[in-house]
């Protein structure tokens, strides 16, 4: 995706910004524009608060001049606009490349609205392209690796392939709450909320990335503008 594309989409994300408003703010490369297209509108005069999704946003909102409030401070949110990895007709997503996985959706759970910014190349028709990664608790994440695979075969996905995200060829990448990313190779996911529900009975699985039923809209940002995509 170009910036010019990124850009767009996060203009766009912009006007839907109200004074007064507390904003859940994403993460990732087209949340981050977003986050400094906010700050120059706070130069500006207008006045919101931020919460973040990872301490990457948390200390680039800060260090943009933004009002950040933890969410401990809040009971919900107005708005919240994030990226995706991955969305569909149904605009459930799959989110967790940048490993904020867990922290965003407890955001846009909060969240009277989600509105996610990405460039074409995230649409599909079936999620899975992308892996999807799921957040693990360290102990036993071999065991829990092996019960999901277990419980993956029973549903037709045996053919699954997982790994871990690493943060350098040596050290496994540990999230901002400390836990694991296992990155799972699926393929097309045919039971999106079947696979959620799995993944939410496993105790080893501390979130998964499968976003179903939280955003209300997507903005496509392309070179030449944006485009909203509603649920279908
Ligand atoms: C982080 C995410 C990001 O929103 C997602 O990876 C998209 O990032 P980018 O805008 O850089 O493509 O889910 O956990």
């Amino acid at each position: 995706m170009s910036d010019v594309a990124k850009r767009n989409a996060a203009e766009a994300a912009l006007k839907l910004v109200e004074p007064g408003m507390i904003l859940g703010l994403g993460t990732g490369s087209t949340a981050a524009i977003f986050v400094k297209l906010l700050a120059e509108k706070v130069k500006a005069g207008l006045s919101i608060t931020g919460t973040p999704t990872s301490e990457a946003t948390d200390k680039l909102a800060r260090s943009l001049g933004i009002r950040i409030v933890s969410p401990d401070e809040l009971s919900r949110i107005d708005l919240t606009i994030d990226g995706a990895d991955e969305f569909d007709p149904k605009l459930n997503l799959i989110k967790g490349g940048g490993a904020a996985l867990l922290r965003e959706k407890i955001i846009a759970e909060a969240s009277d609205r989600m509105v996610v910014i990405t460039d074409p190349t995230k649409q599909v028709q079936v999620l899975g392209k992308f892996p999807l990664p799921v957040e693990i608790n360290s102990f036993g994440s071999e065991l829990t690796r092996r019960r999901i695979h277990t419980r993956l075969d029973e549903i037709g996905l045996g053919d699954a392939k997982s790994s871990w995200r690493m943060a350098t060829a040596e050290s496994l990448l540990h999230t901002d709450g400390g836990h694991l990313i296992l990155d799972l190779a699926c393929g097309q996911i045919p039971d999106v909320a079947g696979l959620g529900a799995l993944l939410d009975d496993l105790p080893g699985v501390v979130e998964h990335g499968l976003f179903i039923g939280y955003a209300s809209q997507v903005i496509v940002g392309e070179d030449a503008g944006a485009r909203i995509v509603g649920i279908s």
